[in-house]
Protein backbone atom coordinates (compact mmCIF):
# COMPACT_ATOMS: atom_id res chain seq x y z
CA UNK A 1 0.00 0.00 0.00
CA UNK A 2 2.72 2.15 0.99
CA UNK A 3 4.73 1.53 -1.95
CA UNK A 4 1.71 2.16 -4.58
CA UNK A 5 1.42 5.73 -2.49
CA UNK A 6 5.02 6.45 -3.35
CA UNK A 7 5.20 5.05 -6.52
CA UNK A 8 1.75 7.13 -7.29
CA UNK A 9 3.45 10.27 -5.78
CA UNK A 10 6.91 9.63 -7.79
CA UNK A 11 4.72 9.60 -11.36
CA UNK A 12 2.88 12.73 -10.43
CA UNK A 13 5.98 15.04 -9.08
CA UNK A 14 7.44 13.54 -12.65
CA UNK A 15 4.49 14.61 -14.68
CA UNK A 16 5.13 18.21 -13.20
CA UNK A 17 8.44 18.14 -13.73
CA UNK A 18 7.87 17.41 -16.77
CA UNK A 19 4.72 19.97 -17.38
CA UNK A 20 7.41 22.72 -16.03
CA UNK A 21 9.98 21.96 -18.51
CA UNK A 22 6.98 22.25 -21.43
CA UNK A 23 6.22 25.55 -20.29
CA UNK A 24 8.11 27.45 -23.46
CA UNK A 25 8.47 30.82 -23.71
CA UNK A 26 6.64 33.09 -25.59
CA UNK A 27 7.32 32.56 -29.88
CA UNK A 28 10.02 34.85 -30.91
CA UNK A 29 11.12 36.04 -28.06
CA UNK A 30 14.60 33.77 -27.76
CA UNK A 31 15.42 34.94 -31.27
CA UNK A 32 14.45 38.27 -30.47
CA UNK A 33 16.97 38.60 -27.10
CA UNK A 34 20.04 38.35 -29.86
CA UNK A 35 18.79 41.82 -30.27
CA UNK A 36 18.48 43.28 -27.07
CA UNK A 37 22.36 43.57 -26.32
CA UNK A 38 22.45 46.56 -29.18
CA UNK A 39 18.97 47.99 -29.12
CA UNK A 40 17.94 47.55 -24.89
CA UNK A 41 15.76 44.67 -22.94
CA UNK A 42 13.13 43.91 -24.87
CA UNK A 43 14.23 46.06 -28.07
CA UNK A 44 13.15 49.48 -26.04
CA UNK A 45 16.29 50.76 -25.61
CA UNK A 46 18.39 52.85 -24.90
CA UNK A 47 21.28 52.20 -27.26
CA UNK A 48 20.55 51.64 -31.04
CA UNK A 49 17.12 52.82 -32.58
CA UNK A 50 14.51 51.57 -30.56
CA UNK A 51 12.39 48.92 -32.12
CA UNK A 52 10.13 48.03 -29.55
CA UNK A 53 6.46 48.52 -30.61
CA UNK A 54 6.56 49.14 -34.36
CA UNK A 55 4.15 47.06 -36.05
CA UNK A 56 5.33 43.74 -36.95
CA UNK A 57 5.30 44.46 -40.71
CA UNK A 58 7.78 47.41 -40.12
CA UNK A 59 10.10 45.40 -38.17
CA UNK A 60 9.81 42.37 -40.65
CA UNK A 61 9.87 44.72 -43.62
CA UNK A 62 12.85 46.38 -42.60
CA UNK A 63 15.20 43.39 -41.20
CA UNK A 64 13.88 41.99 -45.09
CA UNK A 65 15.45 45.41 -46.46
CA UNK A 66 18.41 44.39 -44.53
CA UNK A 67 19.11 41.04 -45.87
CA UNK A 68 19.73 42.86 -49.01
CA UNK A 69 21.34 45.62 -48.25
CA UNK A 70 25.13 45.57 -49.93
CA UNK A 71 27.79 44.62 -47.89
CA UNK A 72 29.15 48.00 -45.85
CA UNK A 73 26.29 48.18 -43.46
CA UNK A 74 27.04 44.63 -41.97
CA UNK A 75 25.81 44.84 -38.22
CA UNK A 76 22.33 44.49 -39.77
CA UNK A 77 22.50 42.50 -41.95
CA UNK A 78 24.32 39.63 -40.44
CA UNK A 79 21.27 39.80 -37.77
CA UNK A 80 18.49 39.65 -40.50
CA UNK A 81 20.37 37.22 -42.84
CA UNK A 82 20.35 34.71 -39.77
CA UNK A 83 17.33 34.12 -39.47
CA UNK A 84 14.68 32.63 -42.11
CA UNK A 85 11.52 34.33 -43.05
CA UNK A 86 9.46 32.44 -40.58
CA UNK A 87 12.09 33.16 -37.56
CA UNK A 88 12.05 36.89 -38.39
CA UNK A 89 8.52 37.11 -38.67
CA UNK A 90 7.95 35.50 -35.00
CA UNK A 91 10.84 38.29 -33.72
CA UNK A 92 8.89 41.15 -35.15
CA UNK A 93 5.76 39.87 -33.85
CA UNK A 94 7.69 39.51 -30.11
CA UNK A 95 9.12 43.01 -30.69
CA UNK A 96 5.81 44.85 -31.37
CA UNK A 97 4.32 43.59 -28.44
CA UNK A 98 6.96 45.00 -26.18
CA UNK A 99 6.69 48.54 -25.09
CA UNK A 100 9.30 50.89 -25.71
CA UNK A 101 10.45 53.04 -23.13
CA UNK A 102 10.45 56.18 -21.75
CA UNK A 103 14.00 56.96 -22.01
CA UNK A 104 14.17 55.62 -25.94
CA UNK A 105 14.63 57.42 -28.55
C1 LIG B 1 25.66 44.45 -32.50
C2 LIG B 1 24.58 45.40 -32.33
C3 LIG B 1 23.22 45.08 -32.90
C4 LIG B 1 22.47 43.93 -32.72
C5 LIG B 1 22.84 42.68 -31.95
C6 LIG B 1 21.22 44.15 -33.42
N1 LIG B 1 21.21 45.40 -33.99
FE1 LIG B 1 19.65 46.26 -35.03
N2 LIG B 1 20.76 47.92 -35.35
C7 LIG B 1 22.07 48.10 -34.93
C8 LIG B 1 22.56 49.36 -35.47
C9 LIG B 1 23.97 49.91 -35.25
C10 LIG B 1 21.52 49.94 -36.23
C11 LIG B 1 21.51 51.23 -37.03
C12 LIG B 1 22.32 51.07 -38.28
C13 LIG B 1 21.73 50.12 -39.25
O1 LIG B 1 20.59 50.32 -39.68
O2 LIG B 1 22.43 49.15 -39.61
C14 LIG B 1 20.39 49.00 -36.14
C15 LIG B 1 19.15 49.20 -36.73
C16 LIG B 1 18.07 48.35 -36.61
C17 LIG B 1 16.75 48.61 -37.15
C18 LIG B 1 16.32 49.85 -37.90
C19 LIG B 1 15.76 50.82 -36.90
C20 LIG B 1 15.27 52.09 -37.50
O3 LIG B 1 14.48 52.77 -36.82
O4 LIG B 1 15.70 52.44 -38.62
C21 LIG B 1 15.97 47.53 -36.86
C22 LIG B 1 14.48 47.31 -37.18
C23 LIG B 1 16.81 46.61 -36.13
N3 LIG B 1 18.07 47.13 -35.99
C24 LIG B 1 16.37 45.38 -35.64
C25 LIG B 1 17.19 44.46 -35.01
C26 LIG B 1 16.76 43.12 -34.67
C27 LIG B 1 15.35 42.58 -34.89
C28 LIG B 1 17.84 42.51 -34.10
C29 LIG B 1 17.93 41.08 -33.60
C30 LIG B 1 17.67 40.05 -34.59
C31 LIG B 1 18.94 43.46 -34.07
N4 LIG B 1 18.50 44.63 -34.65
C32 LIG B 1 20.20 43.21 -33.51
C33 LIG B 1 22.79 47.27 -34.10
C34 LIG B 1 22.40 45.99 -33.70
Amino acid sequence: MIKTATTLLALSLAAMAAQAQSAAPPAGRLLASNCFQCHGTNGAGPGFDAIAGKSAEDIYKELKEMQRREPGNDIMKAHARGDTDEQLRQLSTYLSQQRKSSTSK
